[in-house]
């Protein structure tokens, strides 16, 4: 019997209504939240995901203030433009998008972000509020992966979740997530040191394959009914499309819907509920920086 497909677009709508509904309500209040998107230089996926992210902040009201830098800046330069939109009362949220040009220290980037606006949960503050349990803002990809599961009624308690990779925005805050009390998953993580991939995906009842390597999640690794979640986005050559190329996960798609119980498609699987996520976080950062006035 072939998989359920997740329809992540559908997901992120719904959710997408209730976030513009919470939206229309602070405009009652006189406030409207406000998301800095920082873009250095011009890689065509980066300006792809920006532009998809500005759409859905306008899509729900959110204000999106874009700031372009070319791809050789100098690192101090985009250190005050972040400062500039910490200082700033209109931006609740700001989003450097990542990777940065290789001349730059990524993590100093991140760490100028002020945690109250680090809507992509990536400053240690916010990764270590979430180790704790604390209010924070989640990573919006593990995020919305996790809000995936639960909304499709994936059983979670006591499953065995495969993550394959261990990067610091998916792989390793997800992993954390997924042994949180309220998943309560059993967990593996493997990464490019794990000796028999196969072994330990053929085991998952949810796998979560987040390495960028198309084609690495095999249908013959996947257990019968297991949930399989793609978080892949690579683009490879494809002479018959229009751009030159198509999108694919990392996972074996067609073959692997044959066996597994839940898929998510690549596009319109995980993607939209990133976005979804991140449009949740600036309208709570608005709402915390705005104070006790609208809570
Ligand atoms: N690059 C790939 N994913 C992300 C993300 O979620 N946020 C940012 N800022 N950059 C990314």
């Amino acid at each position: 019997m072939a998989a359920t497909i997740i329809d992540g677009k559908a997901i992120a709508s719904a959710i997408r209504s209730e976030l513009a509904e919470q939206v229309a309500e602070l405009a009652q209040k006189g406030l409207r939240p406000g998301l800095a998107v920082i873009l250095v230089g011009e890689d065509p996926a980066s300006v792809s995901y920006v532009t998809a992210k500005e759409k859905a902040c306008a899509e729900i009201g959110i204000a999106s203030f874009e700031t372009r830098l070319p791809q050789d800046v100098p690192q101090q330069k985009l250190l005050d433009v972040i400062n500039a939109a910490n200082m700033d009362p209109d931006v609740h949220g700001i989003l450097v998008q990542l990777p940065l040009p290789r001349h730059i220290d990524e993590r100093a980037v991140i760490r100028t972000i002020h945690p109250d606006k680090d809507v992509d949960g990536f400053t240690p503050v916010n990764l270590g509020r979430m180790l704790l349990e604390e209010p924070c803002f989640l990573p919006c990809t593990p995020h919305g992966i996790i809000e995936l599961l639960v909304r499709s009624g994936v059983p979670t308690s006591g499953a065995h979740a495969v993550v394959v990779g261990r990067s610091n925005i998916v792989g390793k805050p997800l992993a954390n997530l997924l042994i949180r009390k309220s998943i309560n998953a059993t967990l593996t993580v493997c990464h490019t040191g794990t000796r028999d991939l196969a072994s330990h995906v053929r085991s998952a009842d949810i796998v979560v394959a987040c390495a960028g390597r198309p084609g690495l999640v095999t249908a013959d690794m996947i257990k019968p009914g297991a949930c399989v979640i793609d978080v892949g986005v690579n683009r490879v050559p494809d002479p018959s499309k229009k751009q030159g190329y198509r999108l694919c996960g990392d996972v074996d798609f067609e073959a692997a819907a044959q066996v597994a119980g839940w898929i998510t498609p690549v596009p319109g699987g995980v993607g939209p509920m990133t976005i979804t996520m991140l449009l949740a976080n600036t309208i709570e950062a608005c709402r915390r920086l705005a104070g006790s006035r609208v809570s």
